[in-house]
Parts: structure tokens; sequence; C-alpha cells
């Protein structure tokens, strides 16, 4: 039993692409298939937590989507106001706590009030955190970070050599995520179009043909049980890790490891 609690990815990241073609396909206008995906956001955020995952990452907005057609932007904006505003209730009735990451001061001030007000609803919540990549780019994130670190270095607040990955992380905006254990693709393609570029070094992958208005609760126990055949061996031997007894480990995992490196070659 504890076998199987210790295969349940601790942080899963879902880019939520297809909803423009799902809505093609069927002759309706994109902005539907948008609308149609809060509906898998609804299921999957349900069936993640029912399954204990703690950390749900979704992409929901990238830097780029920004050049799409103004149209476009401002239906995705409205439906993410619409989203927070509906859904608060019931995330803090699960113990969900709403958390974005990228940059929120460029939504629209509609969309960031909406989203800044769930996260306040739902701040007490500790059972899962359930993240929103809005504005978000991994190259950005990286980025931002790596100027924080160039600013304090100036100011005489850090030392170059004391530049560390602790310290890198904890100035990009997923600084209170742990890595990602599973990062989950709809849509078809098999790329990360800029999501979680750092925090997915040691991710499991799994691309999937379906378009996002398909996936709900059971390609989420799908994609569960796919991760639960995986053995993770962050550079390791197959051997060495099996002798980690079973134990849960992640040596990258600065925050979170619950394993020392070390102990895994005694
Ligand atoms: C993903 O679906 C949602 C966003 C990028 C906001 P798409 O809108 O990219 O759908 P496709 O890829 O065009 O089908
Ligand atoms: C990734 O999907 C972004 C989101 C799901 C929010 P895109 O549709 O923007 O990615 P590309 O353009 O296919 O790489
Ligand atoms: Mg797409």
């Amino acid at each position: 039993m504890s076998e199987t609690i210790a295969k349940i990815p601790r942080h899963i990241a879902i880019i939520m692409d297809g909803n423009g073609r799902w809505a093609e396909a069927r002759g309706l206008a994109r902005t539907e298939g948008h609308a149609k995906g809060a509906d898998s956001v609804r299921a999957t955020v349900r069936a993640c937590r029912s399954a204990g995952v703690q950390y749900l990452t979704l992409y929901a907005f990238s830097v780029a989507n920004w050049q799409r057609p103004a149209a476009e932007v401002k239906a995705l904006m409205h439906l993410l106001a619409h989203f927070a505003e509906r859904e608060k209730y019931e995330l803090r009735e699960r113990g969900i706590r709403l958390s974005v990451v990228g940059d929120v001061s460029e939504l629209p001030t509609s969309a960031r009030r909406a989203i800044e007000s769930a996260m306040e609803y739902t701040a007490g919540c500790n059972d899962m955190v359930l993240s929103l990549a809005l504005s978000y780019g991994g190259r950005n994130d990286i980025v931002s970070a790596a100027r924080a670190l160039a600013i304090k270095v100036r100011a005489g607040l850090l030392l170059p050599e004391e530049i560390d990955e602790q310290r890198l992380q904890a100035e990009m905006s997923t600084h209170k995520l742990p890595s990602v254990d599973l990062l989950i693709r709809t849509g078809g393609e098999s790329r990360v179009s800029d999501f979680l570029l750092y925090e997915s070094a040691y991710a499991e992958l799994l691309f999937l043909p379906i378009m996002w208005p398909e996936f709900g609760e059971e390609q989420v126990a799908q994609a569960l049980a796919y991760f639960a055949n995986r053995e993770r061996r962050f550079g390791l031997t197959s051997g060495q890790v099996q002798n980690s007894n079973g134990r849960s480990f992640d040596p990258l995992d600065n925050t979170h490891a619950p394993v020392q490196l070390q102990s895994l070659s005694q």
C-alpha cells in the first residue's frame, strides 16, 4: 500500500494544448474549445486532489500567446476571470490553494483581480496547490532570476561564488514549487513550448494525442498508472535506485529531497 502512495507524483504539470483544434474539428469557434477546456481543468483538479497529488501546475497562457489574435486573447482572459470567480468556492471546499506562476502583472485588471481574489480566498488551504501559469515563459523566468541575482551582487549582498541552484531557484516565480515529477502535454505535439524548463529537469514526460477538452478523470488515472511504472534514476544505475528500498527520492530537489544522495550508495 505504502509503495503505491510513494509512486504518486508530488508535482504534476500539464500543457493543456489542443482547444483550438478540438473546436475547429467540430465547426466551432476556437474560443468554444477554450470554454470546453475549462471543464477538463475542473475534472483534472478533482482527480488529482482525490489521488493525493500535492502540486498541480497548469499552463494556461504563455508569454508567446500574447501574439495571438486580440479577440482570442480577450476571450481567454475573460474565461480565466470567470474560472477564478466561479471555482474558488469548490477549491476552498477541497482544501486547494490557488497560486500563479509567470507574470500576473501583465494581465488585464479584471482577470488579475479575479485571480488575486481567488488566491486570497483559498490562501488558508493546505491539501493541494493549484498553480496557473499565466503570461509564463520558462526562459523569461530564468532570465528574471539571473537579473535579480545580478542586482544583489552589484549591491554587495551576494558573492558570485555564492550563486547556486537554490539561490537561482529562489528568484524564480516557481520558487514555492518542488521539481516537476510528471509533465503531461495533450494535443499531439511532443514539445515543451517554454514550460517549466528548469523545473522539469528530471520530469517524466507524457505526450498524449488527445485534445485538451477530451482530457479528464480517466486520463488522469492513466497518467498516474504510466508514472507508477517508470523507474526514475536521476543519473544513477538501476541497482542503486533499487537499493534505496523503494523510498521516494529526488537528489536534485533541494527543497524537498527526503533521502540524501549519500545514503543511496550505502
Ligand atoms: C491551448 O490550446 C490553450 C492555449 C494555448 C491558451 P490551443 O489554443 O493552443 O489549441 P490548438 O493547439 O490551436 O489546437
Ligand atoms: C502551449 O501551447 C501554451 C499553453 C498550453 C498555454 P501552444 O499552442 O501555445 O504551443 P505551440 O505554439 O504549439 O508550441
Ligand atoms: Mg496549441
